[in-house]
């Protein structure tokens, strides 16, 4: 069994982002390949980076990144749950990216972004070429949700459909190969 987390991006007021990780926590939850936790950037509550050492060197002296590093750590895959804010990534997960390095190398991460008509499609992009430096393993297969808000009902349950559904399938089933991949990587080193 592998472990994945999920990570929720957006961390303002009333945010729309819970409600689509619930989603997907929902299915990933029901695949017996996984043990699955819901990680809220917006609980974990990292500052602007604040260490004094490369996070290459895991010499951390702040108590917040020895949590984030433990939270971070026993991972053997990820899916990232990100809007598209003017037409990036939101700054809190660049930072809580930032904060550690070792504890993402050579791990698989699926995206999922949503947004209007972009679904989020440019952030998902921006985010491979830093995924690329910590050494994270971007899924070709991704989840881009266009219109996001037509998705979420009155109770802000998000109300999926066959394509979502499909897509989300296909990336998980990915995210087990590469995660058997990338674990026999990490043991080689
Ligand atoms: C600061 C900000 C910038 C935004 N920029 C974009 C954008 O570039 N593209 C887009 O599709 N939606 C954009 N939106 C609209 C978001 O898709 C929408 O507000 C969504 O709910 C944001 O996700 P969140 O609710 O999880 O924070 C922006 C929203 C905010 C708050």
């Amino acid at each position: 069994m592998f472990i994945l987390k999920i990570i929720i991006a957006s961390t303002r007021p009333g945010r729309k982002g819970p409600h689509i990780a619930e989603w997907v926590y929902d299915v990933v939850k029901k695949n017996e390949a996984f043990e699955t936790e819901l990680i809220d950037l917006a609980a974990i509550n990292l500052p602007f980076l604040d260490e004094p050492h490369h996070p290459r060197l895991k010499k951390y002296e702040q108590q917040h990144t020895k949590d984030w590093s433990a939270k971070i750590d026993p991972a053997d895959a990820f899916i990232i749950v990100t809007p598209e804010y003017n037409f990036g990534y939101p700054a809190t997960l660049k930072n809580a990216l930032d904060f550690l390095y070792q504890e993402w190398n050579y791990k698989p991460v699926g995206i999922v972004s949503y947004g209007g008509i972009s679904a989020g499609l440019r952030a998902a992009q921006m985010l491979r070429q830093v995924f690329a430096s910590l050494k994270l393993i971007p899924l070709a297969e991704s989840v881009s949700i266009p219109f996001f808000a037509k998705h979420i009902n009155e109770q802000g349950k998000f109300i999926t459909d066959e394509t979502l559904d499909h897509n989300l399938t296909t990336m998980i089933n990915e995210l087990i190969k590469w995660s058997e991949a990338m674990k026999a990587i990490r043991e080689k080193r």
